[in-house]
């Protein structure tokens, strides 16, 4: 990795609680864009784009120019603005390569039409583990940090790792991994991947579930996490680990926006071809998930 590390400008959306980064050396350069928010209101199943156009009033205003457009992973908790960023500013969206198994799995569960593909294709381009990538003269690499979905990925850009949902900040713990394709055992050794990095090293998540006692945070490091973090803390084994998450995540409600959120997201954020009658539909299977 070179020296070089990035500044990093994160976006609230305090309405399905993530955080978008844009990430880049300096002004007037080139940046990517990680997890991206488009707006949707489930009761009308109507989409704006207002948590989007703040990421892109920030791009023009530092004059970035956008490289690329990453995802984590396929959100479960909110539909991805790639398409209308690639459009507004260009860049190269891109996703973890094992999203093809997430495609295939929701492609039974949704039954969608034959002619979507689930070789990962929608996306410019698919990340493999360990792959490096550049933004200008930074350099990032893809970290695979299965766990949460079969398909999740973490990006060090720098002394920076954009961990996806993996780990949350210390007091909030880890994401859960009851989704389809998601194992506990799996993310308790990915997040052991981040948290043997450098004590320094930031960490960004991709979520804030702030208690009431303090306001939204979405910056750690690896040094805070391995000493603080309620789930997985330094001394914690992969079988305490294991047996907690089980149990928490067979307390937690579906996401409001997950069966929305996965089948377009798995479409790189476009929407399901449109029916002859000029609008498209998205699907909710009846006891199927
Ligand atoms: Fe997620």
């Amino acid at each position: 990795m070179n020296a070089i590390n990035p500044q990093v400008h994160g976006i609230f959306d305090p309405a399905t609680w993530t955080v978008t980064y844009v990430v880049y050396e300096k002004e007037g350069g080139p940046c990517a864009i990680i997890d991206s928010v488009l707006d949707y209101d489930p009761k009308s199943g109507r989409t704006r784009t207002g948590s989007a156009d703040k990421v892109i009033a920030f791009v023009r205003e530092k004059e970035l120019r956008v490289e690329w457009i990453l995802e984590t992973h396929a959100h479960a908790d909110h539909i991805t603005a790639a398409p209308y960023l690639k459009q507004e500013l260009g860049g190269r969206t891109a996703i973890g390569d094992h999203i093809t198994t997430v495609q295939k799995v929701f492609k039974g569960i949704f039954n969608l039409e034959q002619a979507f593909t689930t070789d990962g294709r929608q996306f410019d381009h698919l990340m493999k583990d360990d792959e490096q990538f550049a933004i200008g003269n930074l350099t990032g690499r893809v970290m695979y940090v299965p766990g949460h979905t079969p398909a999740c990925v973490a990006y060090q850009i720098g002394d920076a790792v954009f961990v996806g949902d993996t780990l949350f900040m210390p007091d909030v713990g880890t994401a859960r991994c009851d989704f389809p394709g998601g194992d506990a055992k799996n993310l308790y050794r990915s997040i052991g991947k981040i948290l043997s990095l450098p004590p320094e090293t930031r960490l960004f998540m991709c979520h804030d579930y702030p208690p009431d006692s303090r306001a939204v945070k979405f910056e750690s490091t690896v040094a805070e996490q391995r000493r603080a973090n309620i789930h997985v803390h330094d001394g914690i084994s992969e079988e305490q680990f294991v047996e907690m998450r089980t149990k928490r995540d067979a307390t937690l409600e579906m996401p409001v926006l997950i069966l929305p959120s996965v089948q377009v997201n798995i479409r790189a954020g476009e929407m399901p071809p449109k029916d002859e009658n000029g609008v498209a539909y998205l699907k909710i299977p009846v006891n199927a998930l």
